[in-house]
C-alpha cells in the first residue's frame, strides 16, 4: 500500500548529489573554537563585575579552574550558504556547552518551507524560485539550566539549473539518460491489466486487447491516489498512470502481420487491432525507494477502446449530423480511436484527443466505390477538407462479415440508398473530438465536449485556473496548415469545484458552454482570438471545384471548425501539436512540428511560420564523417519550431494575446542568421518538437522558473540522432528580438520575412535529456506529484520492421537482451540520488 509522502521523503532523503548542507564542512573546527574563545572572553569580562550580585559564590569559588562548567551554551547555525530550486539542504547546528543542552531550528525569513528532521539537524526542500530569494533560519539552543543562545543562517536560493550532462546524440537501440539517473520499464503493449488475462507472449498470438495495454502508447498522466484509494493529487507513490494508444505497429500484432481472406479481414485479427487502440488506466505503486510496479488486478484498471460507449455533450448532441444507425437520436456513440496527446483537468478527469481518425474510414472520395452521388454538396465540402477519403479504411476493418453489433461495419462511411439513421455515413462526425474521462471510476461513460470542436485534435491543455477567471483549453489541430484553437468556458472557474466527487458534472459545468476561437497570429508580434460563433462567421469562400459553404448553425460550425477557421482567416500552421502552459506566469506554448515545400512554400511563410529552407540528411548507408556522404534535400520547415503566446492582461478569455517564437529545430551547426536561429549546439539540438509538457507546480521544477521538457517525432534528423527529449528553462515572450531571416527554396530563389525571436538557447537553458531507441517517438510525459520520478512514453520503436525481423528489440534491450518482437511502453525514469529529475 502506499506510504506517506512526506514520511517517506523524511526516511529517505537525498544522498550526496542533490544536498545542499551548511554543516561543519564549511568552516574550520579552529575558527569556531577561535569565535568561541573570543566571545567567553566578551562574556567572562562582563560577568566579572556583576556576577557575584545574582550567581552566588559557588561560581566565584570555582571560578579559576570551573568557570567553563557554568557557561552559557554557545549555538552556531553555520555559514551562509547558496543553492538552487529543488535541492534538499540539511541544516546542522552546533552546540557548544558544558551542560547537556539541546537545540531546535526555525525559519526567521522568506518563503516559508517545512522542515523535515527536528533537534541539530533538519531538511527542506529548495523551493522553486523566479529569483535569488534568502531564506533566514534561526538554531536556539537551550541547556539544563536554561541558559539559551542562538545563532542564525542564511541560505539564498537560486533558480533552478538543469542538473545533468547532456546526453549524446546516438543511434543505439535503448533509451539513453544521463549519469546519475535509472530507467524502468513500466507497462508495455499487450501486458495483462486484469486478474487471469495471461502474460503477453509477444508473438502475434495474444488476443484480448479489451484487458491489455494497448499499442503506440501516446500522452500519458499520472493522477494519484491515497493509501486508501482514493483521489489524492499528492501522492506520488500509487497513482493511476491514463496514457492514450494511438495507432499500431500491425506488423507485430499477428503471427505474420496481418492477413486477408477472399479480401475480408479475418474478425479475430479486425478485432484485436480495434481493441490495441483507445485508452488505458493502470494502477502504478512505488514500492519503496523508487522501484516502481503496476497493478495487474487493481479494480482501477480499464481500457476504453474505440468500442466503449460514449456520450456525447455540448452543441453538437442530438444534431442531425452525428445520427447514425447506432445512435438514431444523435446523443450516443462507440469509442475514440487515434488518441494522441490529451489534458488533465484541475478536477481530476483526462482530456484524450482524437487525432489522425479520417484515415480510419472507409469512403472513397473519387474512386468506383465513391458514395459521392449520395452525399450533399455540403458533406462533400466537409468529407474533403478533413480528409475522409480512403477507399478502404487504415485497416481495412469494415470488410468484416461476421458482425451482429456494427462494430465493423461502422467504419464504413459511405451512404446508403435508405436514410442516415440505417446507415454509418455520420460515423465520422462522431470524431475529431476531445473525450473527457474520469479515471478514478471506471464504470463512468467518457463524454465528447463537442464545444471544443471538431479537427484533428492534437491535444487540449488548459491555461492556468484562477478564480473568478474562465476555463481556456488550448488546442493544436495537427496537419499541414492547419490551426491553434482555444476554448473558453461560459462559466467562471470556482475553487470549490477541483474536489468535487462528481468529476464529470464540473466537466459539463466547464466544457460544455463557451466559445472556441481560432488564432490568428500578427505580423507585428499581436494575435488575435477569432469567436467561432454561428452568426459571426462568414461563408467560407470557394476554393477551387469546391463551392462556397454557408455555416447551417452552431453544431455546423464546431464540426467544422477547420471551414470556419479558413472563413475567419486564421493563421495556417506548421502543424500544430501539443500545447503546454507555463505554471508560473501562464504563457502557453505551442509545438509546430514541421512542414514540407508544398505546405510553406517560400512564397506563404508568415512571421509565425517564418522558415523555408533546406535541411540535408545522409542516404542510408553514409555516415556524416565520410568525406564522400550523400545526402537528400528537405525544403519548407523540417525541423519544426515551438511558438509561445501571452493572453492580454494574462486573461484566460482575452482575445488578443502577445507571442514570439521560443525555440527553433535546427541541426547544428546551421546558419544562424536565416535558418539555427536559436543558435542550438550540440548539447540541444533537435528536430520536429512534438510533445511538450511543464514540471508540475506542486514541486519546485514547476515554480518560479518551470522546466519544459519537449519531445520529439521526427524524421528529419534521424539519420543523426534517434528522437529525443530535451529539459528546458525558458524565459518570457519578448525576450528575444525580431529578425529579418532570408529563406531560400529549391531553386535558389530568395524571400525576406521578419519574425520574433525569443533569446537564443544555449546549453544551460535547454540541454538533451533522453534519447530513445531505433525508429522510436518520444512521446508522452508526466512526473509525480514530487518531481521524483518522470514517466516517459516510447512509442512504436521498430516500426519499420518485419514480424521475422524486428528492426528494434526494446525495450528487451535495456535489459540486455537484442532479441523479440520491439514494444511501445513506458519508461519511469528517476535520479540516483533520490532527487528531483531534471533540476
Ligand atoms: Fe499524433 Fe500529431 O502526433
Ligand atoms: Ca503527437
Ligand atoms: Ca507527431
Amino acid at each position: 500500500m502506499g506510504k506517506d509522502v512526506d514520511a517517506r521523503a523524511m526516511v529517505r532523503g537525498y544522498s550526496d548529489g542533490d544536498v545542499d548542507t551548511n554543516h561543519m564542512g564549511n568552516r574550520t573546527l579552529e575558527s569556531l573554537a577561535a569565535e568561541r574563545y573570543s566571545r567567553r572572553q566578551t562574556i567572562f569580562g562582563s560577568l566579572q563585575a556583576s556576577a557575584a550580585a545574582f550567581l552566588g559564590t559557588g561560581l566565584l569559588a570555582a571560578c579559576d579552574e570551573d568557570f567553563f562548567t557554568s557557561d552559557k551554551p554557545q549555538a552556531s547555525a553555520g555559514a551562509d550558504i547558496e543553492t538552487s530550486a529543488g535541492r534538499m539542504v540539511t541544516l546542522t547546528g552546533v552546540v557548544d556547552a558544558p551542560r547537556s543542552a539541546t537545540g531546535a531550528w526555525r525559519q526567521t525569513g522568506g518563503p516559508s518551507v517545512a522542515l523535515s528532521g527536528s533537534g541539530s539537524s533538519v531538511s527542506f526542500l529548495a523551493p522553486g524560485v523566479a529569483a535569488a530569494t534568502p531564506l533566514t533560519f534561526v538554531y536556539d539552543v537551550t541547556d539544563a539550566d536554561g541558559n539559551t543562545d542562538a545563532d542564525e543562517t542564511t541560505v539564498t536560493i537560486n533558480p533552478a539549473t538543469l542538473d545533468f550532462e547532456a546526453v549524446p546524440k546516438n543511434r543505439l537501440d535503448l533509451v539513453t539518460v544521463p549519469a546519475g539517473y535509472e530507467v524502468q520499464v513500466m507497462t508495455r503493449i499487450g501486458d495483462p491489466i486484469a486478474a487471469g488475462v495471461p502474460e503477453y507472449q509477444n508473438n502475434g498470438t495474444d488476443s484480448n486487447f479489451a484487458q491489455r495495454i494497448g499499442d503506440h502508447g501516446d500522452a500519458l498522466h499520472y493522477l494519484g491516489l491515497s493509501a486508501a484509494g482514493t483521489r489524492d493529487d499528492n501522492a506520488s507513490t500509487r497513482g493511476l498512470m491514463v496514457q492514450n494508444h494511438e495507432n499500431l505497429n500491425v506488423q507485430y500484432l499477428h503471427p505474420n502481420g496481418p492477413t486477408l481472406v477472399n479480401e475480408q479481414q479475418p474478425r479475430d485479427e479486425a478485432l484485436k487491432e480495434i481493441e490495441a487502440h483507445g485508452v488505458s488506466v493502470t494502477e502504478y505503486r512505488d514500492t519503496g525507494d523508487l522501484s516502481w510496479t503496476y497493478i495487474q488486478d487493481s479494480a482501477f484498471n480499464r481500457r476504453i477502446t474505440p468500442n466503449t460507449p460514449m456520450v456525447l455533450h455540448g452543441p453538437v448532441r442530438g444534431s442531425a449530423y452525428v445520427r447514425t444507425a447506432y445512435s438514431t437520436d444523435g446523443t450516443q456513440g462507440r469509442g475514440t480511436i487515434n488518441n494522441c496527446a490529451n489534458g488533465a483537468t484541475i478536477w481530476g478527469t483526462m482530456l484524450t484527443c482524437e487525432e489522425n481518425w479520417a484515415g480510419y474510414f472507409r469512403r472513397d472520395n473519387s474512386g468506383a466505390g465513391t458514395d459521392n452521388a449520395l452525399r450533399t454538396e455540403r458533406e462533400l465540402t466537409s468529407l474533403r477538407r478533413y480528409g475522409v477519403n480512403s477507399t478502404s479504411g487504415n485497416y481495412l476493418w469494415s470488410t468484416v462479415q461476421a458482425d451482429e453489433t456494427t462494430i465493423f461495419r461502422r467504419w464504413d462511411a459511405r451512404a446508403t440508398a435508405g436514410s442516415a439513421t440505417e446507415d454509418f455515413r455520420n460515423e465520422p462526425n462522431q470524431f475529431g473530438w476531445v473525450v473527457e474521462l474520469d479515471p478514478y471510476d471506471p464504470g463512468a461513460t467518457p463524454r465528447k465536449r463537442t464545444a471544443l470542436g471538431r479537427m484533428g485534435h492534437e491535444g487540449a491543455w488548459p491555461g492556468r485556473f484562477t478564480a473568478g477567471q474562465k476555463v481556456a483549453i488550448y488546442m493544436g489541430d495537427d496537419s499541414r496548415r492547419e490551426y491553434m484553437y482555444k476554448f473558453v468556458s461560459d462559466a467562471d472557474w470556482s475553487a470549490g469545484d477541483a474536489q468535487s466527487a462528481d468529476r464529470l458534472a464540473v466537466g459539463d459545468k466547464y466544457l460544455d458552454s463557451g466559445t472556441l476561437y481560432v488564432a490568428r497570429f500578427n505580423a507585428d508580434g499581436t494575435g488575435t482570438w477569432l469567436p467561432l460563433v454561428f452568426g459571426q462567421v462568414p461563408n467560407r469562400p470557394a476554393v477551387g471545384t469546391t463551392p462556397e459553404y454557408a455555416f447551417a448553425d452552431q453544431a455546423d460550425i464546431l464540426i467544422n471548425a477547420r471551414l470556419a477557421g479558413d472563413a475567419l482567416g486564421a493563421t495556417p500552421m506548421d502543424r500544430p501539436e501539443w500545447t503546454a502552459t507555463n505554471p508560473a506566469n501562464g504563457e502557453i506554448y505551442l509545438t509546430l512540428t514541421n512542414n514540407n515545400a508544398s505546405g510553406r512554400p517560400l512564397n506563404d511563410t508568415n512571421a509565425a511560420n517564418p522558415r523555408h529552407y533546406t535541411d540535408p540528411k545522409l542516404r542510408a548507408g553514409f555516415t556524416d564523417q565520410d568525406p564522400n556522404a550523400q545526402y537528400d534535400q528537405s525544403y519548407g520547415n523540417p525541423n519544426g519550431h515551438i511558438i509561445r503566446l501571452r493572453e492580454n492582461g494574462d486573461d484566460n478569455a482575452a482575445t488578443s494575446f502577445t507571442w514570439d517564437i521560443f525555440l527553433f529545430g535546427a541541426n547544428a551547426p546551421m546558419d544562424p542568421e536565416n535558418i539555427d536561429l536559436s543558435q542550438l549546439t550540440d548539447e540541444n539540438d533537435f528536430s520536429s518538437p512534438d510533445g511538450l509538457w511543464f514540471s508540475r507546480p506542486q514541486n519546485p521544477a514547476g515554480v518560479g522558473r518551470p522546466l519544459l521538457w519537449i519531445q520529439t517525432d521526427d524524421g528529419a534528423y534521424t539519420d543523426i540522432t534517434h528522437n529525443q527529449m530535451l529539459a528546458a528553462l525558458p524565459g518570457q515572450v519578448g525576450d528575444g528580438e525580431t529578425m529579418t531571416i532570408t529563406n531560400t527554396a529549391q531553386d535558389g530563389s530568395t524571400a525576406q520575412q521578419t519574425t520574433i525571436v525569443g533569446a537564443p538557447a544555449t546549453p544551460a537553458t535547454v540541454r538533451r535529456f533522453l534519447t530513445g531507441p531505433i525508429e522510436a517517438e518520444i512521446t508522452g510525459v508526466d512526473t509525480t506529484p514530487d518531481g521524483r520520478t518522470l514517466f516517459v512514453g516510447i512509442q512504436h520503436p521498430g516500426e519499420d520492421g518485419e514480424p521475422d525481423a524486428p528492426t528494434s528489440h526494446w525495450p528487451q534491450s535495456q535489459a540486455g537482451t537484442a532479441t523479440g518482437r520491439p514494444r511501445s511502453a513506458i519508461v519511469a525514469i528517476t535520479k540516483a540520488s533520490g532527487g528531483i529529475v531534471g533540476i
